[in-house]
C-alpha cells in the first residue's frame, strides 16, 4: 500500500511537471514569435547600403538607431554602467536582444560580455554585428532561456537586464538564476518597466501585442524576492521622466507616414507607432513606470 502511494505520488509529480514544462514552452514560442524579424542582419545591411555607409568600416554608430532595443538606448546603458563603476567586468545580459548595449559594455567599459536571448534570429544577428564592428571577441551571444541559464553558478560580476522581465511570468525562477550565476561580489544591474498594482495597460506594447506574453508586477514584487535571496538595493532610479521626454521627442520627430531608414521600427515592425505611444500613455497616466536600479549581496 505504502509503495502504491509512493508511485502515485511520483506519477503525479511527475505529471505536474510535464506540464509545466509544456505551458513554458508554449510562452517560450509565443515571445519568441513577437519578437520574430526573418532576414533581421540583411535588413540592417540593406539599410546600412542605403544610408552610403562603408560596409567594410562600419562602427557602432552607424548601428545605434537600433542595437539597443529599450527607452533612451545606449545613453542610459552608459550611465547605468557609470554609476555601478562596472570597468573590466564580466558580464551576462539576460534578453540581451540584437547585442547593442553587451557591445557598448565591450567598447566603452572594457568589459568581457555575454548575451542570452531566446530569439535565435536576434542571437545570430547579435553575433554577426558583434563581428562587423569589431567586437565579436568581447561580446558574445547564445540562445538560451532566461529560467534556465547554461552557466555554472557564481560565473558572472555584473547580471544586467533591461527591458526584459515585462515577458517573463516566473519572476522567482528568473530572479533565483540571476542571483545563482552571480559571483560573491557581483552586482545586478536592471533598468525595467514595471507597473503599479491593479492596473491594466493597453497593447500593442513594444514587449506584447496583447497580455499573453506580458506580466507586468511592481517593483516591489521584484525587491522581496531578492531579499530572500539574500540580495539588497543599493540604489534604485525613476527613469519615468526621462522616458517620457524621449517618447515624446521621438514621435513628434517622426512623420506621420515616415519612419527612420535605422531605427527600433526594424524591430517592432508595422505596429511601431502605436505601441511607442501606448508606451507613452501608460507612462503619462501612471500605470506603468520605467525604473534602473542596482543589488548587491547582503554584507558586501
Ligand atoms: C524589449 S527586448 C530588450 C532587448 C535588450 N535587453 C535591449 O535592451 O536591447 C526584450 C528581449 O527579451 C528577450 N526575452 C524575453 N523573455 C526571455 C526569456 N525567458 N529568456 C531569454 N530572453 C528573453 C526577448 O527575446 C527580447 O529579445
Amino acid at each position: 500500500m505504502f509503495v502504491f502511494h509512493i508511485y502515485i505520488n511520483f506519477v503525479d509529480n511527475l505529471k505536474q511537471k510535464t506540464e509545466e514544462i509544456h505551458t513554458m514552452n508554449i510562452l517560450n514560442s509565443h515571445i519568441e514569435s513577437f519578437y520574430n524579424r526573418p532576414n533581421l542582419y540583411n535588413e540592417i545591411i540593406n539599410r546600412l547600403k542605403e544610408m552610403d555607409v562603408d560596409l567594410s568600416n562600419v562602427r557602432r554608430k552607424d548601428i545605434a538607431g537600433v542595437d539597443e532595443f529599450h527607452v533612451r538606448g545606449a545613453q542610459v546603458s552608459q550611465e547605468l554602467a557609470e554609476i555601478a563603476n562596472i570597468k573590466n567586468a564580466k558580464v551576462l545580459d539576460i534578453g540581451c536582444g540584437i547585442g547593442g548595449p553587451c557591445r557598448m559594455l565591450a567598447d566603452e567599459f572594457g568589459c568581457n560580455t555575454i548575451g542570452i536571448d531566446l530569439s535565435e534570429e536576434y542571437v545570430a544577428t547579435a553575433n554577426l554585428l558583434s563581428k562587423l564592428v569589431g567586437l565579436e571577441h568581447v561580446s558574445k551571444f547564445v540562445q538560451g532561456d532566461a529560467l534556465n541559464l547554461p552557466f555554472p553558478d557564481s560565473t558572472f560580476d555584473v547580471v544586467w537586464t533591461q527591458h526584459v522581465q515585462m515577458n517573463v511570468r516566473d519572476k522567482l525562477k528568473f530572479y533565483s538564476e540571476v542571483e545563482r550565476v552571480l559571483n560573491d561580489k557581483g552586482v545586478f544591474i536592471y533598468y525595467e518597466v514595471f507597473k503599479k498594482e491593479n492596473i491594466d495597460v493597453r497593447y500593442p506594447m513594444p514587449w506584447a501585442d496583447d497580455g499573453k506574453i506580458s506580466f507586468l508586477e511592481p517593483s516591489s514584487s521584484m525587491n522581496s524576492i531578492f531579499e530572500n535571496l539574500g540580495l539588497v538595493k543599493e540604489q534604485s532610479m525613476d527613469q519615468t521622466e526621462s522616458g517620457i521626454k524621449i517618447l515624446e521627442k521621438s514621435l513628434n520627430r517622426i512623420p506621420k507616414d515616415k519612419l527612420p531608414r535605422l531605427g527600433l521600427n526594424i524591430l517592432m515592425g508595422v505596429s511601431t507607432r502605436e505601441k511607442m505611444t501606448n508606451l507613452l500613455n501608460g507612462l503619462k497616466e501612471g500605470k506603468i513606470y520605467l525604473e534602473s536600479g542596482i543589488y548587491k549581496r547582503k554584507n558586501i
